[in-house]
């Protein structure tokens, strides 16, 4: 089941790769998701393991936005969530990049929180913790990085408590990912060896048209956790 799985996590990070190539101003979200289903099934991953979010500029604060059918603008970032399945397993990515290849200084800021949330999430996924570790420590990072964009003002612990990140960040930072994209089990089961599950962290600021998320597929072993999408 892993080898099929890390499989699907790797076609769906070669076609990244490959799309990210081509995209342009003027290109519709929707061509993008063409680009995208066409590159799974090159690969051998015929069918997505959900709908393809493909979202440029305000659509990425839309958390489900799957109407795909909007002009990109170069001065727009581009949120895609699209997955492949393989083998009737199923792989969950999300990345945002700039339409243009060049992030403004703003976008840049937001999207290294993103990743420094990504990445300290990632680094808790381990066993015996159970997903409420790296949900903390996202919203931790998240809320940091809204007191440094001066979007949020005081103490970071305290905020923290308070949800004052939740406008910005309200969704979970993962799910459990197998057969299905969401696949079944206990939410706040400890972890164990052998467990794949998302993390997923996001920043969404609506009033600027920014939505950032980032999502890799992460196996839990006994010692560091594997990163299925660090190929991208
Ligand atoms: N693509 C659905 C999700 O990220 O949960
Ligand atoms: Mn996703
Ligand atoms: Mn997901």
């Amino acid at each position: 089941e892993i080898d099929i799985m890390k499989r699907a996590c790797e076609i769906s990070a070669e076609s990244y790769i490959e799309v990210m190539k081509s995209i342009k101003p003027g290109d519709n979200e929707q061509e993008i998701e063409a680009l995208f289903l066409y590159e799974f099934a090159k690969r051998g991953g015929r069918f997505p393991a959900y709908t393809p979010i493909v979202a440029g500029g305000e659509g990425a604060c839309v958390l489900h936005y799957i109407e795909n059918d909007k002009e990109l603008a170069a001065s727009d970032l581009i949120l895609v969530d699209a997955g492949c399945e393989y083998k009737m397993y199923a792989s969950d990515i999300t990345r945002t990049f700039p339409v243009s290849g060049k992030f403004s200084d703003e976008q840049l800021q937001i999207y290294n929180i993103v990743l420094k949330a990504n990445l300290a999430a990632i680094d808790a996924v381990k066993t015996g913790n159970s997903i409420m570790e790296p949900q903390m420590v996202s919203e931790k990072v998240i809320t940091e990085g809204l007191v440094e964009l001066g979007i949020l003002s005081g103490d970071v612990n305290q905020l923290h408590k308070n949800g004052a990140f939740k406008d910005f960040y309200m969704h979970k930072v993962g799910h459990w990912l197998g057969l299905d994209v969401h696949d079944v089990g206990d939410k706040e089961e400890p972890f164990k060896p052998g467990m794949i599950l998302t993390c997923e962290p996001g920043l969404y600021i609506r009033e600027e048209q920014i939505g950032i998320r980032l999502e890799n597929n992460i196996l839990i072993t006994n010692d560091a956790p594997i990163d299925l999408m660090s190929e991208i």
